[in-house]
């Protein structure tokens, strides 16, 4: 296939792939996301000819930054983090079409500026377009960037019936439900749900849309996919690195904020929800919504559904490394945790009884995402677990990242004249059936919002329905500061408190 060629996971889900003439915005353009993850998908999109003949990027940030200056900016960003090299014509067809304005984002007036200059881009061109407002900025200013789009107009900008302005809104959405409904209410004031697309990047990533495929693709799973035959589903979200430079952000968030409420929550609705009717964001999303209420509320203090800890100084990778208190901006004394462990039911006629086992840390042992789905033992009539018989779980595990694939493990006999048995792994591997340069979860998110398909992107009810489950953690971690919490040495797979949420059950963490 020739590189510039739709590639076919870009066909995704939906069929109708082709934007109209469309402007990006980024609020927040000069800062990290923007140069380490924005600015890349939209070049690996112009290299897919996937973005409209028609298309313009305009950054917007407080300080003043020169048109010019903006787009070697950009071009620098490509250089170092794009998943493909630069290559001078395809950016050069959107650095033509780049600009930048300066203004503040509580500033009225420049939002103003914002809209004229747009009004300029459509004159220049001689019709309409959509915009698509990117907000990657602090959460400080999702507000005030919300109401200056609602009050300049620049929210209810309609081009045809399909293509009114649209919203991406970085995380976190909210530190808390009430800070989620604020935000959420903010929102509703200017804006229809679906003009907003709330980003969770783990959405985005092909593994994590491939679940819905091979759940729903396949007919031999949905009849084992319950109480009957599964025993208990193990998501695991562990990161090699720490906090590195981000330790003011991080002591304000912890793991449970930061990863668990939000990209571990979404890998479990996934696998857990009923079929959806259709593949239409309403749909898969009404479906995600049914099962996070279904799940009950989280067990408080001993014995009960949550663990928290902080990684411990220790060797990692033959080098010492430094505990999170000892870390860069971090309070010594700090209760904010760096891995947090969740015990979840379910409860409904899928799966009550079957328990979901939830961790997430930074400087584990090795950095994996996995949704691991262990059945129940067979009857132990024929082959019971002996010298002989060496037998594990069925297990189906999702590799999220990296190392991207499927494998399932299975009991099969060792060759030979008596009969040994002994578990193998069947092996499915993205890099050997796909090769390894697969796109990034951005380039898919930026491409589903200018389309306007937002069932890679969370509901407002989806989001407070998540933050209903954990704000009485939070609360509760907040109120006993740092009582209770464990630590785990870095390079290794968690604390022992988290390893007790499986035990209560006989259960071990893979
Ligand atoms: P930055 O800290 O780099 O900020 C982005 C830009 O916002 C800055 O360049 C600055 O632009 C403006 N800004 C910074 N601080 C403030 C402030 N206090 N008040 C107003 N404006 C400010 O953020 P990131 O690019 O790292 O992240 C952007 C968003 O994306 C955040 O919501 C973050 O949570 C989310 N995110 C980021 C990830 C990452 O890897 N970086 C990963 C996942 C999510 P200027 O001064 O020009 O106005
Ligand atoms: C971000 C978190 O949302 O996800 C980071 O804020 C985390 O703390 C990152 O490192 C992990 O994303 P990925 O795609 O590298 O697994």
């Amino acid at each position: 296939m020739a590189e510039t060629q739709r590639h076919p996971f870009l066909q995704g889900l939906s069929k109708h792939r082709g934007a109209p003439p469309t402007v990006v915005v980024i609020f927040g353009a000069s800062g990290d996301l923007t140069a380490r993850k924005l600015i890349p998908a939209v070049f690996n999109l112009s290299y897919d000819n996937l973005l409209p003949a028609d298309f313009f990027l305009v950054g917007y940030g407080r300080k003043a930054i020169p048109d010019e200056e903006f787009r070697t900016l950009a071009t620098d960003a490509i250089k170092e983090f794009s998943r493909r090299e630069l290559n001078a014509e395809v950016w050069g067809r959107v650095a033509a079409n780049t600009s930048y304005v300066a203004g503040g984002y509580d500033e009225r007036a420049a939002f103003d500026r914002l809209a004229q200059h747009i009004a300029a881009i459509e004159k220049k061109i001689g019709r309409e377009v959509q915009t698509l407002f990117y907000i990657s900025t602090p959460p400080s200013v999702f507000g005030p960037i919300l109401q200056n789009l609602g009050a300049s107009g620049l929210a209810s900008k309609y081009l045809g019936q399909a293509h009114h302005s649209k919203v991406i809104i970085e995380k976190p959405f909210g530190k808390d439900l009430k800070s989620a409904q604020e935000l959420n209410k903010t929102i509703r004031s200017v804006l229809e749900e679906h003009q907003v697309y709330r980003i969770d990047h783990y959405l985005g990533k092909e593994t994590v849309q491939d679940l819905l495929v091979q759940r729903f693709a396949n007919s031999i799973f949905e009849p084992l996919w319950n109480r009957n035959f599964i025993d208990h589903v193990q998501i695991t979200v562990a990161e090699e690195v720490g906090v590195g430079t981000r330790g003011g952000y991080y002591e304000q968030s912890g793991a449970l904020r930061d990863m668990i409420q939000n990209h571990t929550m979404q890998l479990l609705a996934l696998t857990a929800m009923e079929p959806p009717v259709s593949l239409d964001a309403e749909a898969v999303r009404d479906e995600k919504v049914k099962v996070l209420k279904a799940i009950q509320p989280l067990r408080l203090g001993a014995g009960g559904d949550v663990a928290r800890a902080q990684y411990s100084e220790g060797m990692m990778g033959g080098k010492q490394a430094k505990g999170y208190l000892q870390e860069e901006g971090i309070n010594p004394q700090s209760a904010t945790e760096t891995y947090a462990g969740i015990r979840l039911s379910i409860n409904n006629w899928r799966w009550q009884g079957v328990p979901f086992y939830l961790r997430s840390g930074k400087r584990m042992a090795r950095r994996v995402t996995e949704i691991a789905v262990q059945f129940k033992r067979p009857p132990g009539t024929l082959f019971a677990e002996s010298d002989r018989f060496n037998l594990a779980p069925n297990t189906l595990a999702f590799q999220i990242q990296p190392d991207e694939g499927l494998s399932m493990i299975l009991n099969g006999k060792v060759p030979g004249l008596e009969t040994r048995t002994q578990p193998v792994k069947m092996n499915f591997r993205y890099s050997t059936t796909y090769g390894s340069n697969t796109p990034e979860a951005y380039e898919r998110l930026v491409l589903d919002a200018m389309v306007g398909d937002g069932t890679l992107f969370i509901r407002g009810d989806e989001a407070e329905t998540s933050w209903k489950l954990y704000t009485p953690v939070l609360e509760a971690w907040a109120a006993a500061g740092r009582e209770g919490m464990d630590s785990y040495p870095v390079g290794s797979w968690g604390p022992a408190n988290a390893d007790a949420l499986l035990a209560a059950s006989k259960h071990t963490w893979r």
